[in-house]
């Protein structure tokens, strides 16, 4: 793999997703046969959260047993970053005592000022801006349900958040044509699109749209995600009516294929942008994309970490 750190899914090349991908592979099999992976004894990994988490700490964690490492979880209440002591010194003290960082907070910016201080790779375990790390997993999911990546048309339905930003470059990247049906407001910028645009082969299709119905017809993917992601509290009321008509119910997955996978990075509100009879009817895999989280980041640790 090119890059030192795993930001955004910018910092990734074609090749570098197709390695992980295939290593993606290569340990979920060795892991269904209890093979032992140990490609990261002795090693540590420091686990950063500003946030609340269940998958993607537990992922990590896991990973780093699988893989005979160590994670060390700290939370606001131990480091307190950028109030106790700088973002700074605190990549360059933890880079002396573990081997990886990652790191799930609010602004973007300090998990590209913690890499940039940091002489060990540093994952984005989420931030306002991406979730580099879901979207991986989301699209392996795809290829793996699937079979394969060509000619796949995936709807996302709901806000233009850090979920969709990720999953949009990665379909640019992958050549995964990707359409977003968002109310007012809630849009990804044009700056946004134009990066995403500029990723993707000429014939990707990177499109936003208002309408729900407009993206999920034929699609072969639908995605959604909360309305109300992590830091936009305060605004629950107001965006529980705004995303008014874009909720995932039987009546907009009638639109889409037979076959279409419904998917969610979770957690899910349910009753809100999805019911419960479209996550867990037949079409939905919400479940094995948790699932593959594990084995994406495990790819990834030994990749960033070993090479
Ligand atoms: N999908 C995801 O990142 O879940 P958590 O917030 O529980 O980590
Ligand atoms: N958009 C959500 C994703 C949670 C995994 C949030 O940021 O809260």
């Amino acid at each position: 793999m090119q890059c030192k750190d795993l930001i955004t899914i910018a910092d990734l090349s074609l090749e570098d997703v197709d390695e992980l991908f295939a290593l993606t592979t290569e340990m979920k099999e060795s892991y269904r046969r209890n093979e032992v992976d140990h490609y990261l004894v002795g090693k540590t990994l420091g686990m950063i959260f500003e946030k609340s988490s269940m998958r993607t700490r537990v992922s990590f964690e896991a990973a780093m047993t699988q893989l005979g490492g160590h994670a060390i979880y700290l939370t606001k209440q131990d480091i307190n970053l950028g109030v106790r002591e700088s973002v700074k010194d605190v990549a360059a003290v933890l880079s002396r005592y573990v081997d990886c960082i990652t790191i799930r907070t609010y602004a973007h910016e300090t998990v590209v000022e913690l890499a940039k201080s940091s002489s060990v790779p540093v994952i984005n375990a989420l931030s306002d801006y991406t979730h580099p790390c879901q979207a991986l997993a989301d699209l392996y999911t795809i290829k793996e349900k699937k079979g394969t990546l060509e000619d796949i048309k995936l709807a996302f339905v709901g806000d233009g958040n850090n979920v969709a930003r990720s999953l949009a470059l990665l379909c640019a990247k992958l050549n995964v044509s990707y359409q977003i049906a968002s109310p007012e407001n809630y849009e990804l910028s044009t700056e946004f699109l134009e990066l995403a645009r500029a990723t993707a082969t000429s014939s990707t299709c990177i499109e936003q749209y208002r309408e729900p119905k407009k993206v999920v017809r034929n699609a072969d993917i639908i995605y959604t995600d909360t309305w109300i992601s992590m830091g936009k509290e305060k605004e629950v009321e107001t965006r529980r009516n705004d995303f008014k008509g874009y909720q995932v119910n039987s009546e907009l997955v009638s639109y889409a294929k037979e076959d279409v996978l419904v998917m969610h990075c979770l957690p899910a509100h349910r009753g809100e942008e999805i019911t419960d009879d479209v996550i867990d009817g037949q079409n939905s895999i919400v479940y094995d994309q948790a699932e593959n989280r594990l084995h994406i980041q495990k790819a990834l640790l030994k990749l960033l970490i070993c090479e």
